[in-house]
């Protein structure tokens, strides 16, 4: 049977991906902090659903912990590794800038070289559309300069895929790195758009909008994320080194976004307008072209679908 790891596997993306890994049958270490950095009891409520699966076995250790990640990289002998977690949001990374670079940076560092030590070949793992910092061009594609980063956060997922390029020359490590846009759906975070508009518009408080709502998303649902991210698992080995774009390449403007949310929940937003945050883009939209090419990607899900799939799933799990 495979086995891998996969990190940040409490997380939003992570615990999807093991999800539908176990499916597939295959048999899945999986390792987060189940860090503070929102809600934990959401990423142990994510991670109880994992354990009832009986080829899942879970690691409560932080990435930049070097040794005690070495003794699972000793113990677990898994063949692939799918890198997910990370300190994610664009926002935070101001107010807490070394925390990126705690797991983003020397987090990621201590992947690669105990990958290169225990002879894995094959890392898939998360990059971001926020590399694309603000450029006036889209779609964003790939080859494209991203030299220029508007936030911390997008400085070091553009090192990751430094770093992993230099690990591919030197120890012939294969790494496909996944630039996620915007990803939602059920199980997402709470520090995320959609999360807190609903949340907000349910509680009957005010949501905040920046920029007047005079930016656009190219919103991603989860299931097609996954998709994507099992299709990278299956090709890595063929493709060497490389990043692809896994975004919708339907960027949906923040106004026509807080409509669809309305009219799912039936209730009317307040909203609160508010300037553009530093850090934020305008607009984000993704050339899919490379992973259609490489990994026979073709996101399915509509917005309204995606958005109605979450908003069953908040009410649910949050009973409101
Ligand atoms: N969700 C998106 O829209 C999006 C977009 C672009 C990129 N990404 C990237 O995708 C990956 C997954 O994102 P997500 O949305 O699932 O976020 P998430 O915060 O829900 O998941 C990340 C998980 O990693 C864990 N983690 C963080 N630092 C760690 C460390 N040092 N050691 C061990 N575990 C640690 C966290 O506890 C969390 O459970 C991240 O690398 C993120 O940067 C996400």
């Amino acid at each position: 049977m495979r086995k891998i790891l996969v990190t940040g596997s409490a997380g939003f993306i992570g615990f999807h991906t093991a999800r539908r890994l176990l499916d597939e049958g295959w048999q899945v270490v999986g390792l987060d902090n189940l860090n503070r950095y929102y809600d934990p009891r959401l990423k142990k409520a994510r991670n109880k659903l994992l354990r009832r699966h009986k080829n899942y076995k879970f690691y409560k250790c932080d990435i930049a912990d070097y040794p005690k990640l070495e003794n699972i990289f000793r113990r677990e002998k898994f063949t692939i590794i799918c890198q997910l977690a990370a300190q994610a949001g664009v926002r935070y990374s101001l107010e807490n800038p070394f925390a990126y670079i705690h797991s983003n940076i020397a987090g990621f560092l201590n992947i690669l070289e105990l990958a290169g030590k225990y002879k894995i070949k094959d890392i898939v793992y998360a990059s971001s559309s926020s590399v694309y910092g603000d450029s006036a061009k889209t779609p964003f594609t790939e080859t494209a300069s991203v030299d220029r980063p508007v936030s911390l956060y997008a400085a070091t997922k553009k090192s990751n895929e430094l770093m992993a390029s230099v690990y591919h020359k030197l120890y012939g490590l294969r790494c496909l790195g996944l630039r996620f846009f915007t990803v939602y759906g059920p199980w997402g975070r709470p520090d995320m758009a959609l999360f807190k508009f609903t949340r907000n518009i349910l509680a009957g408080e005010k949501i905040p909008v920046y920029n007047k709502g005079r930016m656009a998303r190219d919103f991603t649902y989860i299931d097609d994320i996954v998709d994507g991210i099992i299709a990278a698992l299956a090709r890595v080995k063929d493709v060497d080194c490389a990043v692809v774009n896994l975004g919708n390449n339907q960027p949906v403007r923040l106004t026509a976004f807080i409509k669809i949310l309305e009219k799912v929940l039936g209730r009317q937003a307040r909203q609160e307008l508010l300037p553009l945050q530093s850090g934020d883009v305008l607009k984000t939209c993704a050339d899919i072209t490379q992973a259609k090419k490489l990994l026979g990607y073709a996101p399915q899900y509509k917005l309204a679908a995606g958005v109605r799939a979450f908003v069953e799933w908040y009410k649910s799990y949050y009973k409101s």
